[in-house]
């Protein structure tokens, strides 16, 4: 692993001086002037950038308030004493390839809250010894490639704040640290990558045997070292010891590591890197000098050539708790030492065909393994075998295909906890997770899925609490997906879809679930009682989906959540509704990238936009899709005053429409009691000059007009003395509306009205209407009394109900017809009675009698 390294960059150093030479020739002089001084602020008042000066000193636009100086590319050549006093708040300086070949006594002497300072690419000749005075905060020292040779005479024994020191491509050929370094108390990196180190002699490391350091991290990559002498590392403790491509060949290598003995060190790298190696292949015994080094971590990275013998592989290293094998296309994993320690193996691009699981399985104290980036590793027929002590798989971005996943490949792995099978091919889930049932994460994303959607695959996983089947071509089809997961807390699956792009009560039992991502899931729909579980819900990724509505009623139910993804979908407004739904713990959400319609007849939604900024995520992709005008204006920016002048007429007009549609609608529902009222009133004027023509208007149901014609009609107009009924079937006129024809004909020019009350005429709105006049007719001209018939047994509540007060006045008649002889001759001398009363007889009838 390479450190934090600033490499020299050699093809952008060919270029910009070309661009720098080439500038006062190519453009005129005054662009020139602007060119070379090309101070750009990428920070306001803080960060500047300003390369390929050619002036001395810092340049007058950088103002005093600048942390970030970038010098790189200026031509400075030598920087005097208090340089930078006119940028004191400097915390970065930057002066790569300044063509500095002086820096005299206190150069930054102002730059006490200096931290990084980045002299890269500088063929440093001179340094004064108190160059660096005054860096009193300086924790990074970055002197690659500035032509240094020596450690001695280097004047930094005075940063005692310093934490990394990177020497890389100088000259330094000897390890040998000065005294100094014992001040350097906080050093934690120190880098002599490419130089020109070839011994290492016992003593060149005693400054940090001295200074005791636990966690330094040294780098002595890319040097020719040709000998270690032994006991040069003994009692030294390192945080990390790396040595990539710092041995000529195997001999010189294999002896070499021998002259570790004694380090302790947490993580060594030893290998090469891809693009220089030095030694072809691994050869028995290599690494044999590192049973006498104590380690917790051992990286080999980037060999080749491991086709024949790997058995030695192990021998030194079979006891180290973790390692990691990186880059080194391993075919195979040969002889495994018996009762080996590592706790920790990664193989991470090597060149197995198959999960060697049979072979793994010996290193019985496992419990993180990973095999990784490995574009040979296609098959996973092997089982592992009594690994009690297994809790991480990760076989992420293989080629792996295979069925019968996941329980047959892990025989007395108790403690699985974590499968990682994401990034492969094609692996078909049975739904068997017998072996592995105390899984709490699961992860197959971005790898073709067979089984889930189609039926409970994952119905035994009760413990797991992650689930990631994201991108996985994934159907679902069963209602029952995700049944048996009740423990899950995180259930992503972005990009695959649902039967009919319709969410229906999928998560019936995810109680517990606190982050849901089914983004990209092609979803139109979602049905109302789908969030109806997901109390715990805090996060909901619904993003890139074809979504018209934010409904309320399905978003109820989400009452934790905190952070909601809704862009990208088709949304035209959030409702007020909607908006009233959203909990109050909600922190984020995203509904950029919607069709918003910016018209102002959403006013409310535009303007929860503008007070909601805080809430609202990605504002710059909120823009108007309709109308066509407001096309491309972002929402926070739409012009609510616009609609001020609009909205007042809107309402307006609003109100009128209602009160016009409320009048209608009055008129409608009150048309006869309204026209009742007004031939009433012409009535009245009138009644004094109309005759009473009649002796009864009848009023009944048509439904009983056979037994009005056959038992009332014919008797009392054919009898004696002849009474005159008003009959509307007869008498009405025609042409006249209704109501007219019952107040003039009936009512006006009648003594008296009949109602022959049956079930018939309690049933019809049209008798119920007609009585109701007749008696409020009665009450408003004290005139005509009213005799009802009772005809038959009828409803005597609903009778009651009907006929009301009329029943008990006096001037009203209450009869009932009964077909008994002496029942009738009752009923004809008392109703005869009634109609007889002030009848008026005129000569010619009285003359015929
Ligand atoms: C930068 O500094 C100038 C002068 O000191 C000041 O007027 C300006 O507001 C500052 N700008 C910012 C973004 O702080
Ligand atoms: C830099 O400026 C000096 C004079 O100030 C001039 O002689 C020199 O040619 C310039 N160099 C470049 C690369 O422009
Ligand atoms: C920076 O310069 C301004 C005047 O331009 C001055 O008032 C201020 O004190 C200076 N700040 C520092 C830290 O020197
Ligand atoms: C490096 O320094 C040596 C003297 O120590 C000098 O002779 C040589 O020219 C320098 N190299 C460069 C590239 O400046
Ligand atoms: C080491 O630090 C001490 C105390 O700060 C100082 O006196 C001494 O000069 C430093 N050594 C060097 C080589 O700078
Ligand atoms: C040692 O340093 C590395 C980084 O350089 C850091 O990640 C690690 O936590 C440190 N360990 C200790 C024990 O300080
Ligand atoms: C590896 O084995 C092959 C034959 O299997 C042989 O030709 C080759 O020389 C061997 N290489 C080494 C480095 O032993
Ligand atoms: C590893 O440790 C075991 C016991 O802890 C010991 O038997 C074995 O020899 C050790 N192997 C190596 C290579 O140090
Ligand atoms: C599984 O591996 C992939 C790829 O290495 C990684 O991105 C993912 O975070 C891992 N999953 C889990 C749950 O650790
Ligand atoms: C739903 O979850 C509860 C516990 O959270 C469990 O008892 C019940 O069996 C589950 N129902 C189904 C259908 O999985
Ligand atoms: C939601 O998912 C999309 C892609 O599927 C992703 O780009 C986005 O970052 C996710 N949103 C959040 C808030 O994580
Ligand atoms: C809106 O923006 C898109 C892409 O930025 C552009 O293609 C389109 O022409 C713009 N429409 C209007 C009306 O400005």
């Amino acid at each position: 692993m390479p450190g934090p390294l600033k490499m020299p960059r050699r093809g952008s150093f060919a270029l910009w001086t070309l661009v720098v030479l080439l500038q006062p020739a190519l453009v005129p002089s005054q662009l020139a002037g602007y060119l070379l001084n090309p101070c750009l602020e990428v920070i306001p008042n803080k960060t500047f950038r300003c390369m390929g000066l050619n002036v001395s000193g810092v340049p007058a636009e950088v103002p005093n308030t600048t942390q970030n100086l970038d010098l790189s590319f200026s031509n400075l050549k030598s920087l005097g004493s208090n340089y930078f006093s006119s940028v004191p708040e400097l915390q970065i300086l930057d002066l790569t390839r300044c063509q500095l070949h002086t820096i005299e006594d206190n150069s930054f002497k102002d730059l006490h809250k200096l931290s990084t300072l980045i002299l890269t690419a500088n063929s440093l000749q001179y340094r004064g010894t108190a160059a660096f005075y005054g860096l009193t905060s300086l924790k990074k020292l970055v002197l690659v490639e500035t032509n240094i040779t020596s450690l001695t005479d280097l004047p930094i024994g005075h940063l005692h704040t310093l934490q990394e020191l990177n020497l890389g491509h100088n000259n330094i050929a000897s390890l040998k640290l000065p005294k100094y370094f014992t001040n350097l108390t906080s050093l934690r990196h120190l880098s002599f990558l490419s130089n020109k180190i070839t011994y290492i002699s016992k003593g060149d490391l005693d400054a940090l045997r001295e200074a005791n350091r636990l966690n330094l991290t040294l780098v002595l990559s890319l040097n020719n070292i040709k000998y270690i002498q032994p006991g040069s590392f003994a009692k030294i403790h390192l945080g990390e010891l790396v040595l990539r491509s710092s041995f000529e060949n195997f001999n010189v290598m294999h002896t070499s590591l021998q002259g570790l003995t004694g380090l302790q060190v947490t993580r060594l790298i030893v290998g090469e890197f891809s693009n220089s190696q030095r030694l072809v292949d691994f050869q028995s015994g290599l690494l044999s000098g590192l049973c006498q080094v104590q380690m917790q971590e051992f990286v080999l990275i980037c060999f080749r050539g491991f086709e024949n013998n790997t058995d030695t592989l192990f021998n030194c290293i079979g006891n180290v708790s973790s390692i990691r094998l990186v880059d080194l296309q391993l075919e195979e994993v040969s002889e495994v030492p018996m009762f080996s320690q590592v706790k920790q193996l990664e193989c991470k691009k090597c060149k197995f065909k198959e999960v060697p699981a049979v072979k793994l399985s010996l290193f019985k104290e496992l419990r993180v393994l990973r095999i990784t980036k490995s574009k040979h590793l296609n098959s996973f027929q092997q089982k592992f075998e009594s690994l009690s002590n297994l809790e991480v798989i990760d076989l992420s971005e293989n080629r792996l295909t295979f069925t019968g996943c996941c329980s047959p490949q892990f025989h007395k792995c108790p403690n699985l906890k974590h499968l990682n099978l994401s990034f492969n091919s094609d692996i078909s889930v049975t739904g068997d997770f017998t072996n592995v049932k105390d899984l709490l994460y699961l992860d197959l994303q971005h790898t073709k899925l067979l089984g889930p959607g189609s039926y409970p695959v994952f119905l035994s996983l009760q413990k797991l609490i992650y689930l990631d089947i994201s991108y996985t071509r994934t159907l679902v089809k069963s209602q029952c997906t995700f049944c048996g997961l009740n423990s899950l807390q995180v259930l992503k699956m972005a990009g695959n879809s649902f039967e009919n792009n319709k969410l229906a009560n999928n998560f019936k039992n995810l109680s517990h679930l606190h982050t849901l991502d089914i983004s990209s899931c092609k979803l139109v729909q979602v049905d109302p009682s789908t969030f109806d579980a997901l109390s715990e819900l805090k996060e909901l990724n619904i993003s890139n989906n074809k979504l018209l509505s934010f409904d309320p009623v399905v978003y109820k139910p989400l009452r934790a959540l905190t952070a909601l993804d809704f862009s990208n979908n088709q949304l035209s407004v959030l409702l007020e509704s909607a908006l009233e739904i959203l909990p109050d713990s909600l922190v984020q959400l995203d509904i950029s990238q919607n069709l918003f319609e910016c018209s102002c007849v959403y006013l409310n939604f535009l303007k929860w936009i503008k007070e909601k900024q805080e809430l609202l995520q990605n504002k710059e992709l909120m823009i108007c899709h309709t109308p066509a005008s407001m096309n491309n204006v972002s929402l926070s920016s739409f012009d609510l005053s616009s609609c001020h002048l609009d909205a007042s007429t809107v309402s307006f007009s609003v109100i009128t429409l209602l009160a016009v549609v409320v009048f209608l609608f009055l008129i409608y529902k009150y048309y006869f009691q309204l026209y009742y009222s007004l031939v009433l009133l012409s009535g009245c004027k009138h009644s004094a000059e109309r005759g009473d023509t009649y002796d009864a208007f009848v009023i009944h149901s048509s439904k009983d007009q056979e037994w009005v014609i056959k038992e009332l009609v014919e008797p009392l107009e054919g009898g004696t003395p002849p009474f005159q009924l008003c009959l509307y079937y007869r008498d009405f006129l025609p042409g006249i509306p209704i109501v007219t024809n019952i107040i003039q004909e009936g009512f006006l020019s009648s003594r008296n009205v009949i109602a022959v009350i049956s079930t018939n005429f309690l049933e019809s709105k049209w008798c119920s209407f007609e009585f109701d006049i007749a008696q409020s007719w009665q009450l408003v001209e004290g005139k005509a009394g009213i005799i009802m018939i009772v005809l038959e047994e009828v409803n005597k509540a609903l009778l009651r109900q009907r006929l009301g007060l009329s029943r008990y006045l006096k001037r009203n008649t209450y009869l009932e017809w009964k077909n008994k002889e002496i029942s009738r001759h009752i009923f004809w001398r008392q109703l005869t009675g009634v109609l007889l009363e002030g009848k008026k007889w005129n000569h010619e009838a009285v003359k015929l009698m």
